[in-house]
């Protein structure tokens, strides 16, 4: 059994991340002794020392014991990946011509294993999550262990400094954040997605979108925006939909159509500069998108009928769905309009989709009373990653709208009031997190950009 040797130093314990350690020189010089708890992340056994990188979800320190005690005992022999463990030791700096996490090693004097694990993790960890297919059931029942991994924390990471990059940018723009409910009684975004469930008896639904609810506080709040899950029961599998997501949500009083492009443009480089600025999440970009360049504004902007034109000129020509030419009316499908964002390669704001395909809330162009004034932002390599629109704002227009989509008016009064009592001309978005995150960490899918994924067929675990 191993001891502490007494006439040490107290140790101070730290955190990976804590980079203000004295460092020693191996010499005269002596670094702090710290204590650092942590789960093995490398490790290498040598006939002098045993190296172990060591990783607290903070950072990675390399850790170096010396072959003799520490090394020639049950728990050393035990050691595997994922092993916790806590270490104590004097910090030192690098020696010329050896790279380490920010140049420094733990010289360890002492530790006492808190977990072990089995020796059968190398399969699961981050190597294996890099080749394997991210549709393959076994990485999704592993997910717990997937995210052990380098690769798979790094997306995480990310994802946390977008959301709070998003709030900083909405924070800085005058926005004000709501948190709406997600239990409904009313739809948005059409009944053939919706996620329906017994409320006391009463038939209710999981919220696909909290637009209708930002549209009745802008009145009072102002600009609002909201970051909250949508669900929706998607019946296809795709690599970019999910039947649960992450939906950032923002509705703007007295705008333009203009005026919400302008904001959405503003809104998606605000959030690329704050990643691209900050030391730890350039860190993460750099493991995950090293190509990943800041899009130039302004983003291209095209209208529906002129993307119809475009699919119908390529050589050969992109085809719907019936592999016939696009005609004005058709839906422009996924792999039609990722086909597209990929040969333009940059961000694009498709405009002016016709009423038929659209929500029932969106408001007709006047200029064009046959499409809306509708937006689509389309990302190279994920396609479409926020829709929004201006919002129909005129109370006998709006009653119409219900009758011609087959929607009872009766339910929504709540929100149909808000064209009765000093209607405005208003406007808002929807962005999906996981899609945007997609695109900027460069993944396959949406599935690696949700803590645990769920779409069609899974909900587990
Ligand atoms: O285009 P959608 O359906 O628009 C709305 O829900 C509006 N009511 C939003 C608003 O104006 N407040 O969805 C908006 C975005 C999409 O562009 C996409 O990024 C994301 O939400 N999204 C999904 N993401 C993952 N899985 C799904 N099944 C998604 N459905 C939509």
């Amino acid at each position: 059994v191993l001891k502490e040797d007494a006439s040490l130093p107290a140790a101070v314990r730290i955190k990976l991340n804590n980079k203000s350690v004295e460092l020693g020189d191996g010499k005269d010089k002596k670094g702090a002794r710290v204590k650092v708890f942590g789960r093995i992340h490398e490790l290498r056994v040598q006939k002098t020392a045993t190296f172990i990188i060591l990783k607290d979800g903070y950072g990675k320190l390399s850790c170096i014991l010396p072959a003799g005690d520490l090394t020639k005992n049950y728990d050393a022999l035990m050691f595997a990946l994922e092993t916790a463990l806590v270490l104590y030791g004097e910090m030192r700096a690098t020696p010329e011509g050896v790279t380490a996490d920010d140049n420094r090693e733990l010289h360890v004097d002492y530790y006492k294993v808190l977990g072990a694990a089995p020796s059968d993790l190398d399969a699961i960890t981050n190597k294996v999550s890099m080749q394997q297919d991210p549709w393959d059931a076994a990485m999704l029942d592993n997910r717990h262990l997937v995210l052990r991994g380098e690769n798979a924390s790094a997306v995480m990471k990310l994802r946390e400094f977008v959301e709070l990059a998003f709030i900083d940018s909405y924070r800085e723009m005058h926005f004000r954040k709501v948190s709406p409910p997600a239990m409904v009684q009313t739809q948005v975004e059409g009944g053939s997605t919706l996620f329906k469930y017994d409320y006391y008896g009463e038939e209710a639904y999981l919220t696909q979108s909290s637009q209708l609810y930002l549209e009745t506080v802008i009145q009072s709040l102002g600009d609002v925006y909201c970051i909250e899950k949508s669900f929706r029961a998607e019946k296809s599998l795709t690599r970019r939909h999910l039947s649960e997501y992450t939906h950032v949500e923002a509705e703007l009083d007295f705008i333009e159509f203009d005026d919400l492009l302008e904001h959405i443009e503003e809104l998606i480089s605000r959030v690329v500069d704050k990643v691209l600025a900050d030391e730890t999440a350039r860190g993460y970009m750099e493991t995950l998108n090293p190509g990943f360049q800041k899009p130039s504004r302004p983003f291209m902007r095209m209208k529906y009928e002129e993307a119809i034109e475009w699919l119908n000129k390529q050589d050969p020509p992109i085809l719907n769905e019936e592999g016939k030419p696009h005609v004005f009316g058709d839906d422009i499908a996924e792999a039609a309009e990722r086909r597209m964002t990929d040969i333009i390669n940059r961000p694009i704001f498709l405009t002016h989709f016709p009423v038929e395909i659209k929500a029932f809330y969106m408001k007709k162009d006047p200029n064009d009373l046959r499409v809306t004034e509708s937006v689509d932002v389309l990302m190279p390599g994920v396609g479409e990653i926020v829709g929004g629109s201006m919002r129909m704002d005129d109370y006998a227009e709006l009653i119409e709208a219900y009758k011609k989509n087959g929607i009872p008016h009766e339910p929504y009064y709540w929100y149909t009031d808000q064209r009765k009592y000093g209607s405005s001309p208003h406007g808002g978005y929807g962005l999906g997190l996981e899609r945007f995150l997609a695109w900027m960490a460069n993944q396959h899918t949406v599935r690696t950009c949700s803590l645990y994924s769920r779409f069609m067929g899974r909900c587990k675990p």
